[in-house]
């Protein structure tokens, strides 16, 4: 663990300032010593962060006194955790056999072009993450995109821009 181990001075002072990491310091210490503790930990810092960053899986390991390559071999394992930030939307084209004949790919290309990232990315605005399903249970809509808890079907490619645009201009309004 040593490089990971060495913070410099400016990370130590942003933690102080940063009350998340007050929190993790209370989770960890709550479970320290239980077996079985790092699964409860991980969820609830994931909570905290909204992700499980490098710093923060370094944080766990000494805390729970785990090697950090468990810490990682956890979180690799287990879908619900990800050591990636998300958006704020959850974009999920399905691509499920429906949905995939029905042009499922062409609308996947589409939403990569317009938010600049790959499958598992998130937008440079931190607006959305894009993430590939596996069939939604609404064939009879092939092809399906969902953003969140909307479920948007026969979905084409010259669609997508303006339904980006949508969820863009609630957010600008909502910060306005
Ligand atoms: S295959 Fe896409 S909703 Fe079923």
């Amino acid at each position: 663990m040593g490089a990971a181990n060495k913070q410099c001075c400016c990370c130590q002072s942003m933690r102080a300032s940063d009350e998340r990491y007050q929190k993790l310091a209370d989770i960890i210490a709550r479970y320290a010593g239980q077996p079985g503790a790092l699964i409860p930990v991980l969820h609830q810092a994931q909570e905290v962060f909204g992700y499980l960053p490098q710093d923060v899986q370094v944080l766990i390991a000494e805390g729970l006194d785990v090697p950090l390559s468990e810490v990682d071999g956890v979180i690799t394992f287990y879908s619900l955790f990800t050591s990636q930030p998300k958006g704020k939307y959850t974009i999920g084209v399905c691509m499920g056999t429906a949905c995939y004949v029905k042009g499922a790919a062409a609308v996947l290309e589409e939403l990569k072009q317009q938010l600049g990232v790959d499958v598992n990315g998130t937008s440079a605005d931190g607006l959305f993450t894009l993430n590939v399903t596996r069939c939604v249970g609404a064939c009879g809509l092939a092809p399906v995109m969902t953003i969140g808890e909307d479920v948007y079907g026969r979905m084409k490619p010259e669609a997508v821009r303006e339904i980006l645009d949508k969820y863009i201009q609630a957010e600008q309004q909502a910060k306005a």
